[in-house]
């Protein structure tokens, strides 16, 4: 188990704020604390050398063993955990990757430190930042990527239980998945409310505001509003917490994409099923906490999650039936007026 204070938590260095603990202890996930620093002058025990037992271990779990047993409906009850980088083919930039994240762009802001313009009282203040940013990201139509569509393949399929993603752009959405099927953790740009009355905005005018880069301010109270997506500092949206037991509990399969999992509780998740559960990891880059938290049941696909799709929908067999869905998306681009790159 990782200790609670191991997980970096934005603004870097700062202590997770009460909402963030909160939300922490819904999850309902024994932290570990270190022992509190023997006091001066008493007696600390000699620790008992420990026995070493001989255990044989299991073969690591390869690409292909996997595909075969999803293949052969081994698993039926399958998670899937994503992140900014399942959009970043779709033309959105996720935060962290080196030189086209966004928190590389954000220099001509001024802000404070990165993380600011995404977290509730910086934007109370100056919500102007806020808007930049939300225009660059959200301030045109996207069409969803091959491994959004791979999720309502799954889906399609019966064996998608829950797709709890952070991202807040609706691709999942707009790539048809149920709305059942779809937690977005960090909530979603579509709705808005006032942060000082709390008045519900309307999202289409919210959507204008950031299409423009302009903040919207509430017509009641003069407070600036801010789109339904969660900041740093503030709990998770209620279904996350109602549904979250299922990971723990019924999962067998779990698939994580597009993540570099540093934000919290989200992060927590992959930490939920236990060691017979297979955890694949689509991304650019090995997460931190899986190098940490290594399973003989984890596999780790490299590089660009679309690539890493199509060679898994390839072992599947399953080209004929994704190539179906992908129309749609063709559709799609051609209402939105956007060229297809890949
Ligand atoms: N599209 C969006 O909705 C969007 C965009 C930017 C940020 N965010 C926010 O980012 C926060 C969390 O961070 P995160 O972990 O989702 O993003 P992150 O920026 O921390 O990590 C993205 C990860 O995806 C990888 N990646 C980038 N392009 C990839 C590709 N083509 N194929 C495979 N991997 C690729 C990167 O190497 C990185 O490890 C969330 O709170 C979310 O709301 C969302
Ligand atoms: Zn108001």
């Amino acid at each position: 188990m990782r200790k609670y204070q191991d997980i970096k938590f934005p603004p870097s260095g700062k202590s997770p704020t009460k909402a963030v603990v909160e939300s922490m202890s819904k999850l309902n996930i024994a932290m570990e604390h270190p022992a509190p620093a023997p006091q001066v002058g008493t007696t600390v025990p000699v620790p008992e050398p420990m026995k070493v037992e001989e255990k044989k271990l299991e073969p690591k779990l390869t690409l292909e063993e996997l595909a075969k047993r999803i293949k052969s409906g081994a698993y039926k009850k399958i998670v899937a955990l994503t992140g900014a980088g399942i959009s970043v083919n779709a033309g959105i930039p996720d935060f962290r990757s080196p030189g086209t994240g966004l928190y590389n762009q954000l220099e001509k802001l001024n802000l404070p430190f990165p993380e600011a313009v995404f977290t509730l009282e910086y934007f109370k203040e100056n919500p102007e930042p806020f808007f930049q940013v939300a225009k660059e990201m959200f301030g045109k139509k996207y069409v969803p990527t091959k491994a959004h569509y791979f999720l309502r393949l799954l889906e399609q399929k019966g064996l998608l239980i829950r797709n709890y993603t952070q991202n807040i752009d609706n691709l999942e959405a707009d790539a048809g998945m149920a709305a059942d099927k779809l937690i977005q953790a960090h909530g979603t740009y579509a709705s808005a409310h006032c942060v000082g009355c709390k008045m519900a905005v309307d999202g289409k005018a919210m959507v204008e505001s950031i299409r423009e880069g302009k903040p919207k301010y509430c017509e009641k109270c003069k407070s600036p509003c801010k789109p339904d997506i969660v900041f740093f500092g503030e709990s998770l949206p209620d279904r996350f917490f109602d549904k979250v037991a299922e990971v723990k509990h019924d999962c067998d399969f779990l698939m994580i994409m597009g993540s570099t999992l540093q934000v919290m509780p989200f992060n927590m998740l992959p930490l939920m099923v236990g060691p017979e559960v297979p955890r694949l990891v689509i991304n650019n880059e090995l997460p931190e906490l899986f190098a940490e938290d290594a399973r003989n049941g984890d596999v780790y696909m490299a590089g660009d999650s679309d690539a890493s799709i199509t060679k898994l929908v390839a072992l599947l067999g399953w080209n004929e039936e994704l190539a179906k869905l992908m129309a749609e998306r063709a559709e799609l681009a051609k209402k939105y007026g956007v060229e297809l790159k890949s």
